[in-house]
């Protein structure tokens, strides 16, 4: 049941200068958030910026009552949320779409791989699925060590690994050349720049493991109205708003194969 409400900025964390993350408190009870699910953000006091901008969430406290939002500025409305402090005020729509699987058996393997803002997901589902008794190993990828905040959050929750494409942390080279992306897994899960989901859904495809992929499409209304977001898949096109954003690769092999 999607809500919208104010949430209160209980926190706000610079991670260089292109991210940053706030904590936000809702002032009731929250309805379940699940892995890979996002929010609809309305961004105010920014006349060029008109639609909510869609942002996933990078963890949850349901005791607290919190979200915690990981957001790279791009533009407009991400660089006027940057400058939001602690006590704004934040309008979400949420939760919006469907999230990950995660009802795998205990004592499974999982590879999550993430690149860029695509390793915002990642967090509340490698949590959720270190608490389902699921042996995680993550790769969080980008072009530089300062283009990979938030590593440490990832600590607990399973094998961390870091693939820079410098070198400035880490493995050298892309995410896929990392040696831990060629083991043997159950189920890979992935997030990031478009070229980096398809290259790991082909692989996982080529090696017969089970993957889901995260796309990040253009969105206006998020809720399946105004068909912006389609994506290409095997059945067709679909809304990445409401199909999505997770898709099994086992029903996209039209669009890794572009
Ligand atoms: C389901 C979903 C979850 C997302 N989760 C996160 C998240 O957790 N953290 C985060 O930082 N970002 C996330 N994004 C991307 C985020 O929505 C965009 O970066 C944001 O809307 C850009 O708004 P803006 O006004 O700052 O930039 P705009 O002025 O709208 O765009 C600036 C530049 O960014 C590009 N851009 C805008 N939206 C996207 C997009 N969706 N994918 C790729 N390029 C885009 C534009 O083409 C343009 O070049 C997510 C997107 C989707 C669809
Ligand atoms: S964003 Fe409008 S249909 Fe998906």
């Amino acid at each position: 049941m999607k809500e919208i409400h104010d949430f209160t900025i209980l926190e706000r964390r610079s991670y260089g200068e292109h991210y940053f993350s706030l904590l936000l408190k809702h002032d009731g009870p929250m309805p379940e958030v699940l892995p890979g699910q996002f929010v609809e953000v309305l961004v105010e006091n920014e006349p060029s910026v008109m639609l909510r901008r869609p942002i996933s969430v990078h963890d949850v406290d349901s005791e607290a009552g919190t979200l915690t939002l990981l957001i790279q500025i791009v533009g407009q409305g991400t660089r006027r949320l940057s400058t939001l402090s602690v006590g704004d005020r934040l309008n979400l729509v949420y939760p919006l779409g469907h999230g990950f699987t995660t009802d795998l058996p205990a004592g499974s393997r999982a590879l999550l791989v993430g690149g860029g803002a695509g390793i915002a997901p990642l967090l509340h589902l490698s949590k959720v699925l270190k608490a389902n008794g699921v042996d995680c190993t993550i790769i969080l990828g980008g072009r530089t060590e300062s283009l990979i905040p938030v590593r440490d959050a990832f600590e607990p929750f399973g094998r961390l690994c870091v693939a820079t494409d410098d070198g400035s942390l880490g493995h050298k080279g892309l995410v896929i050349s990392h040696p831990a992306f060629a083991e043997q897994y159950d189920m890979i899960y992935t997030c990031g720049p478009t070229p980096m989901m398809k290259a790991v859904a082909r692989s996982a495809a080529e090696r017969g493991t089970r993957c889901e992929v995260s796309l990040e499409n253009m969105m206006a209304c998020g809720v399946g109205a105004c068909l912006c977001c389609v994506t290409n898949t095997d059945q067709g096109h679909r809304c990445v708003c409401k199909d999505g954003p997770v898709f099994d690769i086992s029903t996209m092999k039209t669009w890794y194969a572009e």
